[in-house]
């Protein structure tokens, strides 16, 4: 049994523990599962992701483990608790429990086994952060993982497209709302390897991003990534202030469904309608906007595509389109 084995074997006790403790301790039901429920959350989804609680204590995680017979090492390896240091900064020999007090959620691989956490604070005014990752470790490489991946790619397969959002609780929200093709990439800003993954199961993405000018920053930088990695990208934007979990908590289902097909735009509306509007009536920022869109279009691999997008960006701005390819051509020639 190598090294790696221990660090799943060790994750997959503690899902277990954490989610024991959410659906069988007092303190778990009445502080971690009464606030799932309040998020509207259901049963059937608390199962289906494995959500935990972990107990407002420094050592309920480590005591267990070693109860187990765990070695403290697997525990510190996959971050599950932390070396206190003495006054000098060195290892005192003494651990603590890196996750207290929160919300749990496991992250699978693609293959279902766990490889670490995300963890959401209950307290209405935590001076640490809202959410807590797992560190980085052997078996858990934040940039490679996407959230809800496991339970999600049968139906992103099925459904041939597969919705992007930033957080664990849009994931868990769409899914219960019976969008089963649903992944986060988990506030990270997109990477490659997530996208490679992606693209094995659909060449569809749509993007779902929150609707607050972060989330716009967000998706118009993972629009041209997405791009490059040769799928067919998509938006759908949310009013101020939602996100994907709060709006279909206020619209239902249903409604949300429908502004899933009626607001969905292609990339080149999406940009077009995002840099349009600052560049409004001054023809100096609308040939800005324009070579925007064209930087966009150039990150796509498929010439065909490509050729697709140049007339509709034609169409979209009102230019002819060799005056748009010509300058398209200059625009690569000078990139290069
Ligand atoms: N995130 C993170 N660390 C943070 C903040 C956010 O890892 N300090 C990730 C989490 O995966 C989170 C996602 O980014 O689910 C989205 O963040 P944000 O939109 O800020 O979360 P909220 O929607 O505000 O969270 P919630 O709905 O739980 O209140
Ligand atoms: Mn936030
Ligand atoms: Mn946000
Ligand atoms: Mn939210
Ligand atoms: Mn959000």
């Amino acid at each position: 049994q190598n090294e790696k084995d221990s660090q799943f074997i060790v994750s997959n006790w503690a899902k277990d523990h954490y989610h024991k403790l959410l659906l069988e301790n007092e303190e778990g039901q009445s502080i971690g599962l009464s606030y799932l429920r309040q998020r509207g959350l259901n049963q059937h989804t608390i199962q289906t992701f494995e959500l935990g609680y972990s107990l407002d204590a420094w050592d309920d995680l480590l005591k267990a483990a070693q109860k187990e017979g765990f070695q403290a090492k697997y525990l510190e390896k996959t971050g599950l608790t932390i070396i206190r240091e003495d006054e000098q900064g060195k290892d005192s020999g003494r651990r603590y429990d890196r996750f207290r007090g929160r919300v749990m959620f496991p992250i699978h691989n693609v293959s279902g086994r766990v490889i670490g956490f995300g963890a959401r604070t209950l307290k209405a005014n935590d001076k640490t952060a809202k959410y807590l990752n797992s560190p980085e470790s052997e078996i858990y490489h934040k940039s490679d993982v996407l959230y809800g991946l496991f339970q999600a790619r049968q139906a992103i397969r099925s459904e041939e497209v597969c919705y992007l959002v930033e957080g664990y609780l849009d994931v868990l929200s769409l899914y219960q709302g019976g969008i089963k093709n649903v992944v986060a990439s988990s506030g990270t800003s997109l990477t490659e390897s997530q996208i490679r993954l992606i693209g094995r199961y659909s060449e569809n993405v749509t993007v779902l991003y929150d609707g607050d000018a972060a989330g716009i920053r967000a998706s118009l930088r993972g629009i041209d990534m997405l791009l490059e990695g040769g799928l067919n990208v998509r938006v759908v934007l949310f009013p101020d202030g939602d996100d994907p979990d709060s709006y279909i908590r206020k619209v239902g289902d249903q409604r949300f469904k429908e502004h899933l097909d009626s607001a969905s735009q292609d990339f080149i509306s999406f940009k077009t309608s995002v840099v349009a509007k600052e560049a409004a009536q001054d023809p100096v920022k609308k040939a800005e906007a324009i070579r925007d869109v064209l930087q966009s279009i150039a990150k796509v691999p498929d010439p065909i595509k490509r050729q697709v997008f140049l007339q509709q960006t034609s169409g979209a701005f009102g230019i002819d389109e060799q005056v748009l390819i010509t300058e398209y051509n200059k625009l690569v020639k000078n990139a290069t």
